[in-house]
């Protein structure tokens, strides 16, 4: 067994070493502190392997991302959400007849329970649709009780799967005044969501080839990214045993910040920021590089790739597509790219190796399909549905899984005697 040693107040301690599958080398500090007294710091949990998974693998200085160990490129081009849906959760793409069955049971399940649309009259008109589907997501769990056998927890999966889709369209038909559109069973699951966003009572419609398709690929693309901040926030809530439900409630609310799901709203805000301030996207560039302000390149950086995100390179390429095939012309895609060209060559982000991430181009496509941008952070959320449940699931059925509690140093005053009130 591989070791590695560490010399602490003139003792040295060797602590045992773990290997995964692609090669990459953990150190196990589990009972550090047992022996030593020590804990390790670590802000932000920037290098700090906190569990074991065997669902997606990144490699951030290649730019390299795999769920299950398929490209996510060749997913991209050939898979259906459902499919690799199934993939995250289940271990494995379905054969043709689990296919159907899955993507019939989550047709199925589709309908929230007619009491449940009585939630929405309760909401703001100027409620963001992420409040909406958080708290919608943690009612869920109120009518679908914690699951007890392996039966159950699987239904709940499906349930939620299917119900979100329905909850995310109703926020935007709330948001919007207009009436809720129910679920179709002839529909697929991004066709039924299209269905349920676009569609008026009083006319048909019918999904149309490429909102799908551009669908299909940002959900695809979103489906899962190892132990990012909401992933692991379901984590943290789900290993003290709560209920599926409320521990992806708090993965929706982790994904909301800007820093996170919520850069793909702010890309487009600070690209209408620029477009309206002259189209002056150096001056933007500068000010991003500036230490003294508090602005960011939004849809830049990332904590793992240190290389361009393989996503944001499909959907620059998609983005064209989409935008063409709809016949748009957004002024905003000709920003973006402007930008991204300056920064690809400034000594600021190339030595920081800030590239563009998933957020950069994913909303230039969702604004170019008819989604309003305080939505842009729901679809993400739609698309990590997966993802996040296939890391409940995984850690549940882990045995050697306990409940998450880090340590701290603590910094604060020492031992002191409380002053009676009027000596403080
Ligand atoms: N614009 C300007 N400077 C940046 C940016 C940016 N977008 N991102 C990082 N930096 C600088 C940062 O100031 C720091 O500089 P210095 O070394 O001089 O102090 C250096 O690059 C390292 O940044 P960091 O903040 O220490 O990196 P992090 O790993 O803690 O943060 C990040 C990663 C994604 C939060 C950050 O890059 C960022 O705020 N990006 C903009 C928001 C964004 O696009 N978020 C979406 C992330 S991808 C999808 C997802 O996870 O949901």
């Amino acid at each position: 067994m591989t070791i590695a040693k560490l010399s602490l107040r003139d003792k040295d301690y060797e602590l045992p070493v773990t290997e995964g599958s692609e090669g990459e080398v953990a150190i196990d500090i589990g009972k550090l502190r047992k022996e030593s007294g020590a804990v390790t710091l670590d802000s932000g949990y920037g290098n700090t392997g906190s569990c074991e998974s065997a669902i997606t693998f990144i490699n951030g200085e290649n730019g390299i991302l795999r769920y299950r160990g398929y490209p996510i490129e060749q997913l991209a081009e050939t898979t259906r959400f459902t499919e690799v849906c199934h993939l995250l959760i289940y271990g494995d793409l379905p054969t043709e007849a689990k296919y159907e069955e899955f993507g019939r049971k989550l047709t199925y399940h589709s309908l929230i329970h007619e009491d449940m649309k009585k939630f929405f009259e309760g909401y703001a008109i100027t409620a963001h649709p992420m409040a909406i589907l958080s708290s919608m997501v943690s009612v869920l769990s109120s009518y679908y009780p914690a699951a007890q056998s392996e039966e159950d927890v699987d239904m709940n999966i499906i349930r939620l799967l299917a119900k979100a889709k329905t909850i995310a369209a109703f926020s935007f038909k709330k948001s919007i005044g207009q009436p809720f559109v129910y679920p179709q069973n002839d529909l697929s699951y991004t066709q039924n969501f299209l269905h349920m966003m676009f569609a008026v009572p009083a006319e048909p419609y019918e999904v149309p080839e490429v909102l799908d398709d551009a669908l299909n690929l940002l959900l695809v693309l979103h489906a899962d990214h190892e132990q990012n901040c909401s992933t692991s926030t379901v984590r943290m809530v789900g290993s003290s045993e709560a209920n599926l439900f409320a521990s992806i409630s708090a993965g929706i609310n982790a994904l909301w910040g800007p820093l996170h799901g919520g850069a793909n709203q702010k890309v487009i805000e600070m690209l209408q920021r620029i477009q309206d301030d002259g189209g002056n996207y150096k001056k933007y560039v500068n000010l991003a590089k500036d230490k003294t302000s508090d602005f960011r390149l939004m849809g830049f950086g990332h904590r793992v790739y240190k290389n361009y995100d393989p996503r944001a390179k499909i959907l620059k390429t998609a983005a064209d597509r989409v935008l063409e095939e709809l016949g748009v012309n957004d002024p905003l895609l000709d920003i973006a790219k402007h930008l991204e060209e300056v920064a690809l060559e400034d000594d600021y982000f190339v030595s920081r190796r800030l590239y563009p991430n998933v957020d950069f181009y994913s909303g230039l496509i969702y604004r170019a399909m008819g989604i309003p941008t305080n939505m842009f952070t729901v679809m993400f959320a739609l698309g990590r549905l997966p993802g996040w449940i296939a890391h409940w699931k995984e850690m549940r059925e882990d045995p050697s899984s306990r409940i998450h509690r880090p340590r701290q140093v603590y910094i604060g005053k020492t031992e002191r005697d409380v002053q009676p009130m009027s000596e403080r």
